[in-house]
């Protein structure tokens, strides 16, 4: 069994794509195994992944492996620990293959049939909320987590994916877990949760992460250019220069509280164990 996460916000352009590939990152670095799952027909993850790692022309990709009602081929290994499901336009036939009755659930059972070879996946999704992607993304998935910018449009953009989630939750998959919100690019006068509460009216008790993702113009750089990917950073020790290892520490901040949030109980079900 797997832990399998969405990142969303009803907004675009907030992060939710380099986020959830840092993570998987961060994750895999650790010693867990990683599937991304690329469900957004923008194809974000499958380009920043073709960056780094050339992608397979022969291994089918998501849409495929959904008409061949199997997933498994499709998988494609990237690096040590770390996997793609690939996805590009051709994503949006998914709605020719939901069954009228449940268009929420169909992506569930083609996962459950390869899960056990990871520990967490994360589907990348685009931003509308109520999407047939987004909603068989959080039909499929245990969690989920708002990502979102310190700034007044992205948060409106939190409760409409909330009340989306809620929706598949109350009606399709009542084990989905709200895992809470992080910020990122984080601005300087944002920078604590009493300014959030009063800049947005809403109660912080523990709906925000603690880690919050500064505006970094390598995290926009590997957008560009693959993930730890940026040319000057080849020439240093371990092939990552102290921009990139500055990004590391604070994912890798990001995940030890993601872990807690995860709880102890469901992290004991993923197949590798590795304390953190
Ligand atoms: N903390 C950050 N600092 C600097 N740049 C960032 C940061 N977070 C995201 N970006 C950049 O902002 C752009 C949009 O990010 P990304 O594509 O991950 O957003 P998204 O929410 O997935 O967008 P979409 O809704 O279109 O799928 C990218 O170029 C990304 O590198
Ligand atoms: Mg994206």
């Amino acid at each position: 069994m797997a832990i399998k996460l969405t990142l969303g916000n009803a907004k675009g352009g907030v992060g939710k794509t380099i986020i959830s590939n840092l993570l998987a990152f961060g994750l895999a670095e650790k010693g867990y195994k990683v599937l991304l799952v690329d469900i957004d027909p923008q194809g974000n993850t499958s380009m920043i992944s073709n960056l780094k790692f050339k992608l397979s022309e022969q291994q089918p990709y998501l849409i495929d492996g959904l008409f061949s009602k199997n997933l498994g081929p499709c998988v494609q290994q990237l690096k040590e620990n770390l996997f793609l499901i690939a996805g590009d336009e051709r994503t949006v036939e998914l709605d020719k293959l939901l069954p009228a009755k449940n268009k929420v659930m169909y992506l569930r059972k083609y996962i459950e049939e390869i899960e056990d070879d990871f520990d967490f996946i994360f589907f990348d999704v685009p931003p509308t909320a109520y999407s047939v992607f987004l909603n068989n993304a959080l039909g499929a998935s245990d969690c989920f987590i708002v990502l979102t910018e310190a700034a007044k449009q992205s948060f409106d953009g939190i409760s409409k994916l909330y009340n989306a989630a809620v929706a598949v939750q109350e009606k399709f998959n009542p084990s989905l877990d709200f895992l809470g919100v992080v910020i990122n690019r984080r601005e300087k006068d944002v920078a604590n949760f009493g300014i959030l509460e009063e800049m947005f009216q809403v109660s912080t008790d523990d709906m925000f992460f603690k880690t919050m993702i500064p505006s970094r113009t390598r995290i926009g750089k590997y957008s560009e250019h693959g993930v730890y990917n940026f040319p000057k950073s080849v020439n240093s020790i371990k092939g990552y220069d102290k921009w990139d290892v500055e990004v590391k520490d604070c994912i890798n901040e990001l995940i030890t509280e993601l872990l807690e949030r995860i709880g102890v109980e469901k992290l004991e079900t993923v197949k590798s164990k590795i304390q953190v």
